[in-house]
């Protein structure tokens, strides 16, 4: 087998707790992303754990992509978890496309959720609205993917964001009927592992959104790929009250923007809400602006020249898209291969 073919050593070494989570290929990076998500990742990979982080492109499809911004992102969202630190021969990382099991098993676990349980996802009523009868079918079963996600590699730790709760639950109940159905105890059931209100980055614009790459104004999000100068112009310009800053976190309790900034820098800053108010409370945020987009600036720029470095050369990225690919379907395929023989589904010898 040639040296490109091999999973890597380190990447599933055996470590009884596994991580996966997914990000949607639907647009770039955010600074949300970064700290809801990714430097989480980073963090979770340097622990004792198995990492596989994945790029769920079959998600990014329930809404319309252009087939080459699709690829475009894909890249790009490769190149955001590299250049932030995810080390490919740490953990598995890839595109959801290049291991058909996903679909595979998304398919089993369509027959196992229930129309009842389908009907109660709060994202599809959000995300379809008062489109219902236009949306794609794969949104409304968006959810049994991601759980067949999960459960494909027995991951017993899934880090998402606040949103994707319900989600998570929906996973355990797939687990749990599946097991039940079939007198087994095959799939796990997966920890959430849920991020603090703290870690959840709003627009810039409206302290009480959150920050969004789908969102049409480019000033209320800073993108991992945003320069130096265009950081710096959006803090500049971001969303306050007149009052300066609080000296204690209750202070912040009816300030959605307020709280919004000083929780960006305590993330960026690795620093305890209290013990930045500690330092900043009384100022105002023409003196604090500064602060948090030298912070942002210091923190951000060298990750944005990183992506820049690699998204010069697309076929690297491809290349260990392909490895994670091929490191993951070697724990994917013998589990849906158990599945398919615990449902009945006949093999050729
Ligand atoms: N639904 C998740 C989100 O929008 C993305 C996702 C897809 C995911 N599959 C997953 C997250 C599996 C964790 C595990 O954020």
């Amino acid at each position: 087998m040639a040296q490109a073919d091999q999973a890597p050593a380190q990447a599933n070494a055996g470590f009884t707790k596994r991580v996966f989570s997914g990000i949607q290929p639907s647009g770039g990076l955010t600074l949300g992303n970064y700290l809801g998500a990714i430097k989480r990742f980073v963090e979770m990979q340097e622990d004792d754990c198995d990492t596989i982080y994945c790029m769920v492109d079959l998600h990014a499809i329930t809404t319309w992509q252009e087939p080459d911004q699709l690829i475009r992102n894909t890249r790009e969202v490769a190149a955001g978890f590299i250049a932030s630190g995810i080390d490919p021969a740490k953990s598995i990382l890839f595109n959801q496309s290049q291991v058909p099991e996903h679909a595979q098993l998304g398919w089993i676990f369509t027959c196992v959720a229930r129309m009842g349980w389908m009907n109660r996802m709060t994202q599809f009523k959000d995300k379809a609205g008062k489109n219902r009868e236009n949306v794609s079918v794969g949104l409304f079963s968006y959810p049994t993917l991601m759980a067949a996600d999960i459960l494909l590699y027995h991951a017993t730790h899934v880090p998402v964001g606040e949103d994707q709760k319900q989600h998570l639950e929906l996973t355990r109940d797939i687990a749990a009927k599946f097991n039940n159905d079939f007198k087994t105890d095959f799939f796990p059931i997966t920890e959430p592992v849920i991020e603090g209100a703290a870690t959840r980055v709003m627009s810039l614009r409206d302290g009480s959104k959150k920050m969004s790459k789908s969102d049409p104004s480019d000033a209320s999000r800073i993108n991992m790929t945003d320069d130096a100068d265009t950081i710096a112009r959006k803090f500049r310009k971001a969303k306050t009250d007149a009052d300066a800053l609080p000296s204690e976190v209750d202070g912040l309790e009816d300030r959605p923007e307020a709280r919004n900034l000083v929780n960006i820098y305590a993330a960026l800053a690795d620093m305890p809400v209290q013990s930045v108010l500690d330092e900043i409370g009384g100022r105002q945020f023409s003196e604090f602006k500064p602060m948090l987009s030298d912070l942002a600036v210091a923190k951000m720029a060298p990750i944005a020249g990183e992506m820049d470095r690699l998204m010069q050369d697309p076929g690297e990225i491809d290349r260990i898209l392909g490895i994670g690919a091929r490191a993951a379907r070697e724990i994917a395929s013998p589990i849906l291969a158990k599945t398919y023989d615990i449902v009945g589904m006949l093999r050729s010898a």
